[in-house]
């Protein structure tokens, strides 16, 4: 578990990348902060298109962010979003994550500022992984 004030951190980052979400066509904006192991944050947010299948996901977004920075473990991802409810990552950004780490810690964020922390294997059981044997 990463301790309190990273956690606060974290959460900051991901409400105020929330702001930048390019939601146009379904108006639910989604912002995602990573933490990786050397204690860099990495935002991302949703991007959507008119060609409406080259959208990315907020947790996918700050995913590639942490690559390009040239980061590749990861200790935590907080991930907020627009609605009062609590939002679980897709399935997509589910296997994405957990090929970089099944034991990352995931804090949900709602609209009224929320939170549940949970681990990221417990909600992907038997998740894929490339066996070339
Ligand atoms: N979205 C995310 O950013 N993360 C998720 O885990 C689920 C969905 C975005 C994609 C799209 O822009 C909007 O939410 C509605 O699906």
């Amino acid at each position: 578990m990463i301790s309190k004030p990273q956690k606060n951190k974290l959460i900051n980052a991901a409400l105020k990348v929330i702001k930048n979400s390019h939601s146009p066509h379904s108006g639910f904006k989604v912002g995602s902060a990573l933490l990786s192991s050397k204690g860099k944050i990495y935002s991302g947010t949703n991007v959507e298109f008119d060609a409406f299948t080259l959208t990315v996901c907020a947790e996918r977004s700050a995913l590639f962010n942490a690559i390009s920075g040239g980061e590749k473990k990861y200790l935590a991802i907080a991930v907020a979003t627009s609605s009062k409810e609590f939002i679980y990552p897709c399935g997509l950004c589910r296997q994405a994550l957990v090929e970089f780490n099944p034991n990352l810690e995931v804090i949900l964020i709602t609209k009224d500022k929320k939170t549940k922390s949970f681990i990221l294997k417990d909600i992907i059981p038997n998740y894929f992984k490339l066996n070339t044997v």
